[in-house]
């Protein structure tokens, strides 16, 4: 790395969001695992929860209700600053603390109705941009990541318009592939200049096999979706199979998913 580059990574204060046309794509894994390996570089790192639907965060990072203080649904509906929602996990011997969603049903409920308010999602579009600027200038954030909710739910749309940067993780099997494309047409277009990298996750072995199998599946994907792809991650059980309550890079430095979050974190610096 150059010394420019590296005076670069010293530097960078930047909001990212972490969406994806369908579920499951693999959202919460990297936008967590990637939080946990830019705190390993050193990084201060506010992870917030913003897929009210469905909540992750917290069993990731094996957090205990009593540990919450308040959740970001509080500092939504002006109950609580930005500075009582910030916890820092437990388990966690890193610079990265983490804002959490509330997940019990009538929480979702709530929250879900309140989504649909046209006044309440205004309201809601300012505390967002203003949750990121506190994290970065005041509390001194290097970086602030948004977990997000699949599609084009008003919540993802707030975590966006407030990014820097986007990472748009899609499958490569033919539903989730046409959805990220009409996404990429109809909606991601207009956040220009908020132009997504895209990561393909659960890549068939047969695409990647060997490096030039990669490079022609990179190049045909990037024809097809016309932006560039970050990283290619295969499908891989060792992910699907591990522990809930455990962060993945942490206790598999030299794997081939640590390997595919660090090529995603270089679009970061
Ligand atoms: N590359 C991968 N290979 C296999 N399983 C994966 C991979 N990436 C994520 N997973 C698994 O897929 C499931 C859904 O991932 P998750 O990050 O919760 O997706 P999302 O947040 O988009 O709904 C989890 O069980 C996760 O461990
Ligand atoms: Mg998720």
């Amino acid at each position: 790395m150059s010394s420019r580059k590296r005076k670069n990574v010293a530097n960078r204060k930047l909001a990212v969001s972490v969406h994806s046309y369908k579920g499951g794509t693999g959202k919460t894994s990297i936008a967590s695992n990637l939080s946990v390996y830019l705190g390993q570089l050193g990084k201060r790192v506010l992870l917030v929860d913003m897929d009210f639907r469905a909540p992750s965060i917290q069993a990731l990072f094996g957090v205990a209700d009593d540990d919450v203080e308040a959740y970001i649904n509080d500092y939504l509906f002006d109950k609580s600053e930005v500075k009582q929602v910030v916890i820092h996990p437990p388990k966690i011997d890193l610079p990265v603390d983490i804002i959490l969603a509330d997940s019990t049903p009538q929480s979702i409920d709530l929250i879900t109705l309140k989504l649909l308010a046209e006044q309440w999602q205004m309201n809601a579009l300012m505390k967002v941009s203003k949750l990121k600027g506190t994290a970065l200038n005041e509390l001194k954030y290097d970086y602030v990541i948004f977990d997000t909710s699949p599609g084009v739910a008003h919540s993802s749309v707030n975590a966006m318009v407030s990014s820097d940067k986007l990472l748009l993780l899609t499958r490569m099997d033919g539903p989730d592939l046409i959805g990220t494309e009409k996404l990429i047409k109809g909606f991601y277009r207009q956040l220009q200049p908020l132009d997504p990298h895209i990561v393909v996750n659960f890549a068939y072995p047969s695409a990647i096999t060997k490096d030039e199998d990669k490079e022609k599946t990179r190049r045909t994907l990037e024809k097809r979706l016309k932006y560039p792809i970050v990283s290619i991650i295969p499908c891989l059980c060792d992910v699907m199979l591990s522990k809930l309550d455990s962060l993945f890079i942490l206790k598999n430095p030299d794997h081939v998913y640590t390997k595919c979050i660090r090529e995603i974190s270089e679009v970061l610096f």
